[in-house]
């Protein structure tokens, strides 16, 4: 008992016990790797402040600078740190960091040589995006000044150049190339698909396939550090009109979710050009304030800014390339690639609600090693079978389908996860935070948060998710994680998942019924593999995609014909092992009937170009009323498909 709870400390987790039935060695490698490699949620007690500040220029929205510090100072005891807190940190790492162009021999020990003489190097790697790169932290901001007072300004006879000078540099000296080898190159994207499931199959068994697929698509240490870097380097872009702002990633950069390759979503924060001066006195002294330009609404601001930013990126920003103004939806964004980086940027502006979930996301990834295990999966699996896709559209996306993991966890007995009306609960009257008014209030420290032991297996857990979702009601109720709970739906979309602040939206309002239909066929099929002995690679594989195509294909066959044919056969046959294989085809036009005059009529079309161009209006809709008896049917259908006699007919 002792030892597993030193195990669970590590990985923050408040059950009182440690979940028992995973084995230790899973344990010890979910732990290493999500508490060093997953998102900026590093967990590392043995850091001493020498290798970062303890705090940091910005502070939640949620936390005043007293209770940052004690999180701070708390941290060698008590596991992980604030979001807020580590994101200082990482910024400040940036401020101190360069990228540097280099020849793809580059001589690592020669190049560190070169660099050592303008400051300590604390930590240089090389990755590949369009060439080879390297990023060089120093030890302090003299080290980068100095190397920038060395450089010089390229000198190209045919073309000219932006005289912008950055902290993105090229090295051009030769003799730095190595002849021998070249520098070793850290990822920068997730192992594709056939590789994966490639090195899963070499895993003895379920959970440590799950614990594997974690750890090859969880962010690197690397690539969480290029990520604050490149924020950095547009920061000091956007600074030349907004010297006091700040770029600063959210999303699955920093939530602990991010995926090698993931997008970068950045938030510009104008804040604190008016922090610190509404303290001016008003009252009867003469004072002095700045003429600014007025707009019409603080929408129209934000696609100013933003307009102007895009402006600039694009016509001197280094590296940025392929910038769109994205200005009329919802949240206005401008989008652009970063070639040097190979991130596809998102960059917005007072979406101060987007870093509220982003560190809601983040908390339920530190409290418990299985949810981020669980999302990396459904997220891979979700992936694999074209569920999720990165061109916007009718999809469930990413977050959507975080969320759904989140309230499936929520929903265990008992719950992995606690519902967010209990964090808020849990936060004090400093903690209040309300955006836009809305109210964002909940708690974020680690030593208040206590859930009762649940020792479930990460195959458990899997497997029960896809029932789960299999078997949900999504024509009536809606996925609600403020209440941990699901709720009527309040409007008549397929898919309804409360936005956990703005609770008068839908996250999955883009999701359509054929989207959701191909969720909810694969959730069954993904069960009933699992719950048959099936593997991780099995549900990965487009072989399993193509089984359930085909099935429903026989689908389309009306169910009387193909049950008449086989009562046909029958009479011409003899008994015997022959009934066992009626029995399985009777089973299957059983599924099939029942799936298709069930809740989702109509069949699911391949993902194809066509199925990813439909849009969510011109989709048929659910049958509201056709899924009334949703829950019978589906476990008719688990009943059937489980009969041991069926797969062996198969
Ligand atoms: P990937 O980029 O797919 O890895 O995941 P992501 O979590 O970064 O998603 P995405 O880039 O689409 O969005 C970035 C962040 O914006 C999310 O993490 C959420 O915090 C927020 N977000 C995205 N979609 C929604 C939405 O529909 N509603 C709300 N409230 N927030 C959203
Ligand atoms: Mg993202």
């Amino acid at each position: 008992m002792a030892a597993s709870a030193a195990v669970c400390r590590g990985f923050n987790v408040r059950h009182t016990h440690c979940p028992r039935t995973i084995p230790r060695t899973c344990l010890r490698v979910l732990r290493a790797q999500l508490s060093t490699r997953a998102g900026v949620g590093l967990t590392r007690p043995e850091q001493g402040p020498e290798q970062g500040p303890e705090q940091g220029p910005e502070q939640g929205p949620e936390q005043g600078p007293e209770e940052a510090h004690r999180h701070t100072g708390d941290t060698k005891k008590t596991g992980p740190k604030a979001l807020h807190v580590l994101q200082a940190q990482r910024r400040e790492e940036a401020e101190r960091s360069v990228l540097i162009s280099c020849l793809p021999r580059t001589h690592h020990n020669k190049f560190l040589k070169y660099l050592s003489r303008h400051g300590d190097v604390n930590k240089c790697f090389f990755y590949e995006s369009f060439g080879t790169y390297a990023v060089v932290e120093f030890s302090d901001r003299d080290g980068v000044g100095s190397l920038l007072e060395s450089a010089a300004v390229p000198s190209i006879s045919h073309e000219s150049v932006v005289p912008l000078r950055s902290r993105l540099l090229a090295v051009r000296n030769i003799s730095t190339v190595d002849t021998q080898s070249a520098p070793q190159c850290q990822p920068q994207k997730a192992l594709p698909i056939n590789d994966l499931i490639q090195q899963l199959s070499s895993c003895t068994n379920l959970e440590q396939q799950i614990v594997s697929l974690t750890e090859a698509h969880s962010l690197t240490e690397e690539n969480i550090r290029l990520r604050f870097l490149v924020c950095s380097l547009l920061n000091d872009v956007a600074s030349a009109f907004f010297p006091d702002c700040s770029i600063r990633p959210f999303g699955s950069s920093v939530n602990g979710f991010g995926k090698l390759g993931c997008d970068l979503d950045m938030f510009l924060d104008l804040d604190a050009i008016g922090a610190g001066k509404s303290n001016v006195s008003r009252s009867t002294a003469p004072y002095v304030e700045y003429q600014m330009k007025r707009s019409s609404s603080e929408r129209a601001v934000t696609q100013g800014v933003l307009s102007v930013i895009a402006e600039s990126l694009e016509q001197l920003g280094p590296g940025c390339v392929g910038v769109q103004k994205i200005l009329n939806a919802r949240c206005p964004l401008v989008r652009f690639a970063h070639q040097p980086s190979g991130f596809q940027c998102d960059l917005t502006a007072n979406n101060r609600v987007a870093m509220r979930s982003t560190e809601m996301l983040y908390v339920f990834g530190e409290l418990d090693p299985r949810v981020r295990a669980l999302v990396f999966t459904v997220r891979c699996w979700a992936r694999a079978h074209g569920i999720t896709s990165s061109i916007p559209g009718a999809w469930i996306t990413n977050f959507s389908l975080t969320i759904m993991v989140v309230f499936f966890l929520q929903r265990r007995s008992p719950p992995i996860l606690p519902t967010l009306d209990q964090l808020k609960e849990l936060a004090g009257p400093s903690q209040k935070c309300i955006i836009d008014g809305n109210d964002c209030t909940f708690s974020s420290d680690f030593d208040k948060i206590q859930m009762k032991s649940n020792s479930e297996s990460l195959d458990r857990l899997l497997s029960d998710f896809f029932e789960f979702y299999s078997t949900f009601l999504f024509n009536k109720m809606s996925i609600n994680i403020r209440k941990g709970k699901e709720e009527h739906k309040p409007e008549l979309g397929p898919l309804h998942i409360q936005n956990p602040f703005e609770t008068s939206l839908n996250v999955s309002k883009n999701v359509n019924a054929t989207q959701l239909e191909r969720f909810v066929t694969l959730c069954q099929e993904s069960a009933w593999s699992l719950q048959n002995g099936g593997t991780l690679t099995a549900l990965l594989l487009p072989s399993h995609v193509a089984a359930i195509k085909s099935r429903k294909k026989r689908k389309r066959e009306p169910a009387s014909e193909r049950i008449k044919g086989l009562l046909e056969s029958l009479r011409t046959k003899n008994n015997g092992p022959k009934k066992c294989c009626l029995d399985a085809e009777v089973s299957e036009q059983f599924r099939s009937s029942s799936s298709s005059g069930g809740c989702f009529g109509g069949s699911s079309p391949p993902h194809t170009a066509e199925t990813r161009a439909q849009s969510p209006e011109s989709a048929p809709g659910l049958h509201p009323g056709a899924s009334a008896d949703h829950h019978h049917h589906a476990r008719m259908r688990a009943v059937v498909i489980l009969q041991p006699w069926s797969l062996q007919c198969r």
